[in-house]
This record gives C-alpha cells, structure tokens and sequence, in this order.
C-alpha cells in the first residue's frame, strides 16, 4: 500500500447532465463510477401547485447520485470535472462532497489500497 490517499466523491447533479458528467470523468483519468437515482432536496423551499383540485407539495426533485472513488487522480480534478459538466448556472446544479475512504478491495484479486482502487 503506497501512502496516496483514497477519498470519495459523491455528486448530487441533474440526470440530464450525467452523459457529460461521464465522459468529463473519463476525461480526468477516473472512468469508474457508480450511479444511483435519488430524490432529494437543498435549500429552496418546497413548492406547492395545484392538480384536479387538489393541492400538493413538490419538496423532493429527481436527482442523479454519482460516487467516484479515487486514488492516483487528484480529487480537485475529479471535483472540477464534475462541477464543469453539470453546470448551468441555475438553482438545482447539484452539489458535491468529498469523503475519506479508509480502504479499497478488488475482488478479482485480492489487492488492497490504492492500486485497488
Ligand atoms: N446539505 C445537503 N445534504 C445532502 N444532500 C444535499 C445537500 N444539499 C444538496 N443536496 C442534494 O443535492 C441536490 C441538489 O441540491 P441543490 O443544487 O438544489 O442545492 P442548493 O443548496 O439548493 O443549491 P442551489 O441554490 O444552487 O439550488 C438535492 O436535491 C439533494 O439531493
Ligand atoms: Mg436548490
């Protein structure tokens, strides 16, 4: 195990923007990936509409988990990459956290650390 650290990106982005956010990931040098849909929330308040009479409260919005766990490949490039393609400039875009990852595992081989990443 060498002494790179392996962190964890996770980026909340709009599902529109997972093709670019894929391809600027390969870009960087980190193709590998794993996507999940989610619903979720930041800081804007739930917006409430009307439909057949009846009120309701859209609070959770349709959003794209992307968590990209890196070794070798700057976390700041990783994080910029994503942040370039899911990008419009409008409330939504997303947002982006980076976490320690304390080990990697690959199961074809059995290597750990970062060259397993
Ligand atoms: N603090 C947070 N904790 C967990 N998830 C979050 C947090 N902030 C945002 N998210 C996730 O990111 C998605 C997109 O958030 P969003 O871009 O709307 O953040 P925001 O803070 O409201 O910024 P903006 O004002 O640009 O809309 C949310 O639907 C939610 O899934
Ligand atoms: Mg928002």
């Amino acid at each position: 195990m060498t002494d790179a650290d392996i962190e964890m990106v996770v980026a909340m982005i709009r599902p529109d923007k997972l093709g670019a956010v894929k391809q600027a990931l390969a870009e960087a040098g980190a193709p590998s990936l794993t996507v999940t849909q989610v619903s979720g929330r930041g800081s804007q308040a739930a917006k409430k509409g009307q439909w057949r009479g009846e009120e309701y409260v859209v609070d959770l919005l349709q959003k794209v988990k992307v968590e990209c766990v890196v070794a070798d490949t700057p976390t700041d490039d990783v994080v910029e990459a994503i942040r370039e393609a899911a990008h419009t400039g409008e409330k939504g875009d997303g947002k982006i956290f980076v976490l320690p990852v304390s080990d990697a595992i690959q199961v074809r081989t059995g290597e750990r650390g970062p060259d397993a990443v």
